[in-house]
């Protein structure tokens, strides 16, 4: 129980700074407000604990592993951001473990803030390799910035916000043969993007 957060001022807070949708939402999920979490489990502020379904997987060794958060004060303490001008030598080893893991091929790796960032770098690297022709899978979900949206082939993300990237063709999922026919009218020139799991195609 955290009686120093008023769930009503904090939304009315959201309303006036920040987003009155977020608001809304909140308001529909019973105007809770959360305050801790730990493994799989948020504590709001008024002591309900709630199983945390969300957390786009990002923690999945729960929030608060006390392994992590070791790791992440030691980090914090010594060194809290890297310079991007000197090496790191962290980020070798993150990179080098990667790779030990990935398949034949995959041994290049980017570090991104986000999925939506990781998107973005694969679509410039596509490009400074000459594959100019973007291809995905209806559906698909790739993240909300500009270039990410564009093959996110969902009218209900992309409509707001067009026009977005030219040169995109969007292909039903599954469908090898329609893929094909992008392929051979773009020879050479393609980059296709697939969410292999569509995990957001249904809402
Ligand atoms: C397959 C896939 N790509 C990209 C993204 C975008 O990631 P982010 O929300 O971290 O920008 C997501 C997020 O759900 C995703 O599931």
């Amino acid at each position: 129980m955290d009686e120093d957060i008023n769930p009503e001022q904090v939304a009315a807070l959201y309303r006036r700074t920040m987003s009155s949708g977020r608001a809304r939402l909140a308001d529909v999920l019973g105007g809770q407000v959360e305050v801790e979490s730990s493994g799989a489990w948020i504590t709001t502020s008024t002591g309900e604990r709630i199983l945390n379904v969300g957390g786009y997987g990002v923690f999945i060794t729960g929030a608060r592993h006390p392994v992590v958060v070791d790791e992440v004060q030691r980090q914090l303490h010594r060194h809290p951001i890297g310079t991007r001008i000197f090496l790191d030598a962290a980020a070798a080893r993150a990179g080098e473990l990667l790779t030990s893991v990935t398949p034949p091929g995959l041994e290049r790796i980017h570090f991104s803030g986000s999925g939506t960032e990781a998107v973005e770098a694969a679509i410039k690297i596509a490009r400074l390799n000459g594959r100019r022709h973007l291809v995905s899978m209806i559906g698909g979900y790739h993240g909300k910035t500009m270039g990410a949206l564009s093959v996110t082939a969902r009218n209900v993300f992309q409509e707001p916000f067009r026009p977005l990237l030219p040169n995109v063709s969007h292909v039903p999922f599954g469908d090898a043969e329609a893929l094909v026919g992008v392929l051979k009218e773009h020879p050479g020139e393609a980059c296709v993007i697939v969410e292999p799991v569509q995990g957001r195609a249904a809402w």
